[in-house]
């Protein structure tokens, strides 16, 4: 939906130091993986994913890294905001035994995603990675939900240590020092999800190659619906806000500039 509406901020929850989830009473109507364009007036305009909705509330957990999100930062529960959206293809909702694998502010994807495939029935397991345990997400909200959570960390401060990356390769190779459930399910996952820096995604491409997955990209996107062209990916001219930003399998094996480079605010190609 491309129609503006403005909104006021109703709770804000300090998540980390550098993360905030901010909820809106409005009946958005989104499904996991889909995203909104928010801007305060001040300066821009930005996508954030939504980390939860239901019928009348939606959220969207923010990561401060700069001039906009350093602002958002700033605002106050009452505070106004105007977005557009939702926008975007929303992971296909699987049923079985299923894999997430996220890290850092891509995680709140996954509880919106992890609610959708427990109500389908699905048997969920998440790797739920981070550098450090300061900026963890979501573990207690995740786990709450039922669903089976792998919490890493790069250096070792809360979880196991290790990249999502080295977990998922440990699980899928029964190298694991384990877990028991590690060894039961094996290879054994009827879907796998995928949401993170394009390199994390990268990196786990080729150990996913017996598997069904979709991955969620995230790319510099101005319009979010589908005519600047800022956010088109080679050689398919895929354009994420509208295609994407969730691809399947099938069309990811044909990106030739994934994890080679990705684009800036004008367009220019920037190498990984
Ligand atoms: C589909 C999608 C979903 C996203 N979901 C989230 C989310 O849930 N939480 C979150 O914290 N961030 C999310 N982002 C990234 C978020 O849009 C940027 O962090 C934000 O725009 C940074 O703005 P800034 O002015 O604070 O930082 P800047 O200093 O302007 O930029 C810092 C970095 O943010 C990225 N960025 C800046 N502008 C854009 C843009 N218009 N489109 C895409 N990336 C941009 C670039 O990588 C840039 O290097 C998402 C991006 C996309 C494309
Ligand atoms: S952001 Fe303009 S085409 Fe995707």
């Amino acid at each position: 939906m491309n129609k503006r509406i403005t909104l006021k901020i109703a709770g804000i929850e300090r998540e980390t130091n550098d993360i905030k989830t901010y909820s809106f009473k409005h009946s958005l109507n989104a499904q996991p993986a889909q995203f909104i364009m928010l801007t305060d007036f001040e300066g821009g305009e930005k996508p954030f994913s939504i980390s939860d909705c239901t019928e009348d509330v939606f959220s969207i957990t923010v990561k401060r890294i700069g001039e906009f999100t350093t602002r958002l930062f700033q605002k106050r529960v009452g505070d106004y905001v105007s977005i557009r959206g939702a926008f975007g293809s929303s992971f296909f909702v699987s049923q079985g035994k299923v894999l997430l694998i996220g890290g850092g502010y891509a995680v709140p994807t996954f509880y919106f995603l992890s609610k959708v495939l427990k109500e389908n029935g699905a048997e969920v397991t998440l790797i739920n990675g981070a550098r450090t345990k300061d900026e963890h997400l979501f573990s207690e909200k995740l786990s709450k939900l039922g669903i089976k959570v792998i919490n890493t960390t790069d250096d070792g401060t809360f979880g196991e240590k290790g990249t999502s990356v080295d977990i998922t390769k440990r699980m899928l190779n029964h190298h694991s020092q384990a877990g028991a459930w590690e060894r039961e399910n094996g290879k054994m996952f009827d879907f796998v999800y995928v949401s993170g820096p394009e390199m994390m995604m990268k990196a786990l491409q080729p150990l996913l190659k017996d598997h069904d997955y979709e991955f969620l990209f995230e790319r510099y996107m101005k319009c979010a619906i589908g005519i600047c062209g800022n956010c088109t990916m080679d050689p398919l001219g895929i354009r994420l806000c509208v295609e994407g930003p969730v691809l399947p399998k099938k069309l990811v094996e044909q990106l030739t500039e994934f994890g080679q480079y990705h684009r800036d605010a004008t367009g220019k190609r920037i190498k990984y």
